[in-house]
C-alpha cells in the first residue's frame, strides 16, 4: 500500500497545479487521473486567465512559457445595436487579463510534474474515496489492472464535474443551488487570424457570439446554439455565416474563415455546493462549482481554490495549524459566490433567452447604460479582471 500526505483524485488544471505548489512547499502528493495524459493534454477549453492566475502559475514555477506565448490584453468589446463599445479594462481598473489557452497551461504543468516520477498516475479507473471523516483517509483505485490503496492525511476531490469526489458523498450531507440555461455555446477552432486585436463579446437578436483567440494566428469563436444541437449539423460554412450575421458590419467585414482545427458544443450551467470540506476531504475547482463560460471564471475560480488550499496545506505542515484549512471552505464559496453572480449576470446580459420582447428591451437598455455610465463598466470590468482576494 502507497502512503503520501495529500491524495488528488484529477489532473486538470486544479489537480495539477495544488499537486505543483505543494511539491515546492516539500509536500507530498499523487494525482490520480482517469484518462490518458495526450487525451487531458488536448481539450480545448477555457482561454482567459486573470492575473492573479498567471501569478500562481508562476509562484508554481510554471509561469515562464505563459508570459513569453501568452497575449496581454487590456480591453474588451461589447458588440450590439450593429455598433461596438470598447470596455477599457486596464483604464478602469488597472488591471489586465492574459489570453492563454487551458490546454498549454496543461502542458506546462505536465512537464513540470513529470520531474518526479509517479506523482501523477493516468488512466486510473474505480476511484473512491474511504474514511474521510478520520484522520488517515484512504482512495481506492485500479492502474495497470491492479487494485490499489493511497494512505493520505488530505484527499483533494480536483476531478471536475463528473467526478467522483462530490458524487460519492453521502446524501443530505452537502446543499447544491442550480441554475440551467436553455442554450449551449458552440465552440469553433481554427488557424485564421482573429478579426479583432481583442475579444469581442456580441449580443444579436440572432443569438450570442463570443470572438476569442489562442493566438495572433488561431482564433476561437462561440455561438449560442440549441441544446439539441449536435457538431454534425453545424459545418464550418454554416458557422462562419451565423457568426458573421451576429456582428456588427465592421467586424463582419474583417472575419477570416478557414477549416476547423475541432467544434464542440457545451450546455451552460451554474452550480454551487456547499460546503466545500468534508472531514479530510476538500472540493476544489469544477468538482465544486460551475459557472457558465461567458465570463471566463471556472478555471479562475479554480486556481483561486487551490490558491486557499494550498496555503492551508502549507501552513499545516509547517506549523501543524489547521486554522486556513478551517476556513477553507467560507473563504473559497465567498469568491465563488461573487463570480457566480457575475457569470450568471453576464450570461443574461448577452444570450437571448425566449421571444420576450420585455426582456430584450431591457437588455438593450442596459447595454446602452453599460456604455455610457462609467461606474457601470467599471463594475463590469472589477469583475471580469478578477476581484482583488482581500474583497472576498
Ligand atoms: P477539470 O478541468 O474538469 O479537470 C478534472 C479532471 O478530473 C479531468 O482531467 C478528469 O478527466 C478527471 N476526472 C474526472 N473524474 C475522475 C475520476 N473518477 N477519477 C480520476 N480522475 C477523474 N474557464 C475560464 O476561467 N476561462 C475561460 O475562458 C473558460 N472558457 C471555457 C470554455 C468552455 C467551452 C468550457 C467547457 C469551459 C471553459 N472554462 C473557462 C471553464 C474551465 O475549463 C474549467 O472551469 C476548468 O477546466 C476547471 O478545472 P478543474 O481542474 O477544476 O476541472
Ligand atoms: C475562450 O477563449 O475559450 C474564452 C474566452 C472568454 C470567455 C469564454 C471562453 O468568456
Amino acid at each position: 500500500m502507497r502512503s503520501t500526505q495529500v491524495a488528488i483524485i484529477g489532473a486538470g488544471p486544479s489537480g495539477l497545479l495544488l499537486s505543483q505548489l505543494l511539491s515546492r512547499h516539500g509536500i507530498d502528493s499523487v494525482v490520480l487521473e482517469c484518462q490518458s495524459e495526450d487525451h487531458v493534454q488536448s481539450r480545448i477549453r477555457a482561454g482567459l486567465l486573470e492575473w492573479t492566475t498567471v501569478e500562481l502559475a508562476q509562484e508554481a514555477g510554471v509561469g515562464a512559457r505563459m508570459m513569453r506565448e501568452g497575449l496581454v490584453h487590456d480591453g474588451l468589446d461589447l458588440a450590439f445595436a450593429n455598433g461596438r463599445h470598447r470596455i477599457d479594462l486596464k483604464g478602469l481598473t488597472g488591471k489586465s487579463v492574459l489570453v492563454y489557452g487551458q490546454n498549454e497551461l496543461q502542458r506546462d504543468l505536465i512537464e513540470a510534474r513529470s520531474d518526479e516520477p509517479g506523482a501523477v498516475l493516468w488512466q486510473v479507473s474505480d476511484v473512491a474515496v474511504h474514511d474521510v471523516h478520520t484522520p488517515a483517509p484512504r482512495v481506492g483505485y485500479r492502474h495497470e489492472g491492479r487494485c490499489h490503496e493511497l494512505r493520505c492525511d488530505f484527499v483533494a476531490g480536483c476531478d471536475g464535474y463528473h467526478g467522483v469526489s462530490r458524487a460519492g458523498l453521502p446524501q443530505g450531507s452537502l446543499a447544491q443551488y442550480e441554475r440551467t440555461y436553455p442554450f449551449g455555446w458552440l465552440g469553433l477552432l481554427a488557424d485564421v487570424p482573429p478579426l479583432n486585436p481583442e475579444l469581442v463579446y456580441a449580443s444579436h437578436a440572432r443569438g450570442f457570439a463570443l470572438c476569442s483567440m489562442r493566438s495572433s494566428r488561431r482564433s476561437r469563436y462561440y455561438l449560442q446554439c440549441s441544446l439539441e444541437d449536435r457538431v454534425e449539423q453545424w459545418s464550418d460554412g454554416r458557422f462562419w455565416d451565423e457568426l458573421r450575421a451576429r456582428l456588427p458590419e465592421q467586424h463582419a467585414a474583417r472575419l477570416v474563415t478557414g477549416p476547423s482545427l475541432e467544434k464542440s458544443v457545451v450546455p451552460l450551467r451554474s452550480l454551487v455546493t456547499e460546503p466545500m470540506r468534508f472531514g479530510q476531504l476538500f472540493l476544489v475547482g469544477d468538482a465544486a462549482h460551475i459557472v457558465p463560460p461567458t465570463g471566463a471564471k471556472g478555471l479562475n475560480l479554480a486556481a483561486a481554490d487551490v490558491r486557499v488550499l494550498s496555503r492551508g496545506l502549507i501552513e499545516f505542515y509547517r506549523s501543524g495549524s489547521a486554522t486556513l484549512l478551517a476556513e477553507y471552505s467560507a473563504r473559497a464559496l465567498g469568491r465563488v459566490w461573487k463570480a457566480t453572480r457575475f457569470s450568471w449576470w453576464f450570461t443574461a446580459l448577452l444570450h437571448r433567452f425566449s421571444a420576450d420582447p420585455f426582456a430584450e428591451r431591457l437588455q438593450a437598455a442596459e447595454l446602452e447604460y453599460l456604455a455610457r455610465s462609467a461606474a457601470a463598466s467599471r463594475s463590469l470590468a472589477e469583475n471580469y479582471v478578477g476581484l482583488a482576494f482581500d474583497e472576498t
